[in-house]
């Protein structure tokens, strides 16, 4: 026994690096080493730590409403942080729903699609189709919802009914942007008979538009198109869960401003605070409202701390800075963007032929490595030993490993990052890379 903190996604007794102070783009631990943090804390923290302009709301915050119960009273932060929200969405959408984290924003809509048909009628209606690899969260519906890596699950069943899945758009021996007219094809022709199979049994469709724990994987926009399409003709309802994707992310305040579409709901979280403090919310279109009006129905959904008073400040803070001089930080953030997957493509992907592709848009990155065959997608252990040496380096990347799919280092650039500390990332990098790819 060893009584202690048990870590998310940790066996009992592992152990973390303590850190003790944060600021900007870097983390100190508790024996003084500096990190550049280039995975922006768990993808949430964009604007870097300590951001005066949300210290100040939050501590403003406190002198007037903390907390207070949700189904007794409103706040004046939450209808304001709405108003905000509802102003960086498409026009059907007409209201926000608070929640806590991403995956009880991925539970509410499982139960808005849900619902939804029911009000409407159609019973039969109970299928909700998900994406094969993605990840929409850890409780039990959105887990439900998720296949990760089709392991993460076991043990823990039984699961959610009715979650069926689609299969990804992606290949494995085309480089992003460069996917084979042959290979395209099959991915239509897979897609037409999967949906042809549902039919009009599909309550709803949850996508990533762009698979982030997969490893950054772009959904591409003739997939997107037709399962827009598809739900329009079945009134099958459309969920965007823009959890990594939102503020910022891709380029866009939300990923599937990109296109021409309208979800019906999109869900937030992650970076919506800069990771200050626990919030999550559902945008949903006014045709799912207007079912609840015409039945005189409630919304059955409540965690004690949805809308938090001082959640909801530190967010309208956040949104404040992402918008401060017509969003220059985004237009910053573009070109930070642009300079560092320039030098990868330009300089890394020359002199390393075991770096297979880079994937990603706006500020969220994946390096796809490749064995030392090159026959094959890196192995698990010796991904983790690049990851680990860059950090030891002094550079915080994640990873994601899908036997067979994709083995990669997963990069989410703070939107604040300067050219020179881009370069600092880079220099690491190369060490890293001289010592594991050769
Ligand atoms: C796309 C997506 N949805 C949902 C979640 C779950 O969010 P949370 O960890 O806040 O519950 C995540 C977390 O990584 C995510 O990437």
């Amino acid at each position: 026994m060893s009584k202690g903190t048990w870590y998310p996604l940790c066996r009992p007794d592992d152990e973390r690096i303590k850190i003790r102070r944060t600021e900007g783009i870097y983390l100190y631990d508790t024996r003084g080493k500096e990190y550049i943090d280039a995975n922006s804390g768990l993808w949430n923290v964009p604007l870097g730590y300590s951001n005066q302009h949300i210290m100040e709301q939050l501590a403003g915050q406190l002198q007037k409403v903390q907390y207070v119960n949700a189904c007794e009273f409103g706040t004046e932060e939450a209808e304001e942080l709405s108003e905000m929200l509802l102003s960086l969405h498409h026009d059907d959408i007409e209201k926000i729903v608070y929640t806590c984290t991403g995956s009880e924003a991925v539970e509410l809509s499982i139960k808005l699609i849900r619902k939804y048909a029911a009000l409407k009628g159609n019973g039969h209606k109970r299928t909700i189709a998900v994406l094969q690899n993605s990840y929409h969260g850890s409780y039990y519906g959105s887990m439900s919802c998720s296949d990760y890596d089709g392991q993460e699950r076991e043990g823990y069943g039984p699961l959610l009914d009715g979650i069926r899945e689609l299969s990804l758009p992606f290949c494995t021996c085309c480089r992003s942007g460069q996917v084979s007219d042959k290979c395209e094809a099959a991915m239509k022709d897979k897609l037409e008979q999967e949906l042809a199979a549902f039919g009009d049994s599909l309550a709803g469709i949850i996508v990533e538009p762009i698979l982030g724990s997969a490893g950054v994987i772009p959904l591409p926009e003739w997939f997107l198109r037709r399962i827009m399409e598809f739900a329009k003709e079945y009134d099958t309802i459309t969920v965007f869960d823009e959890v990594a994707t939102g503020f910022g992310r891709t380029g866009k305040m939300f990923c599937y401003q990109h296109y021409d579409m309208k979800p019906d709901i999109i869900t937030m979280s992650k970076a919506m605070n800069n990771g200050i403090l626990p919030i999550g919310a559902v945008a949903v279109a006014s045709k799912i409202a207007e079912q609840f009006r015409i039945h005189d129905e409630f919304i059955f959904h409540l965690s004690t701390q949805n809308g938090n008073a001082l959640c909801c400040a530190a967010t309208k803070a956040t949104i404040e800075e992402l918008q401060k001089n017509n969003g220059e930080l985004l237009v910053h953030a573009q070109e930070m963007s642009d300079y560092f997957a320039g030098r990868i493509r330009n300089e890394f992907m020359e002199q390393f032929p075991r770096i297979f592709d880079l994937r990603g848009r706006g500020m969220m990155f994946a390096i796809d490595l490749l064995d030392k065959d090159m026959s094959r997608k890196m192995r698990f252990n010796e991904l983790l030993k690049v990851v680990n040496l860059l950090k030891k380096y002094g550079v915080i990347a994640e990873w994601s490993y899908l036997e067979n799919l994709t083995s990669c280092m997963v990069i989410f650039l703070p939107y604040i990052i300067q050219k020179e500390q881009i370069d600092t990332i880079l220099e690491k990098l190369l060490l890293t890379f001289n010592r594991m790819l050769v």
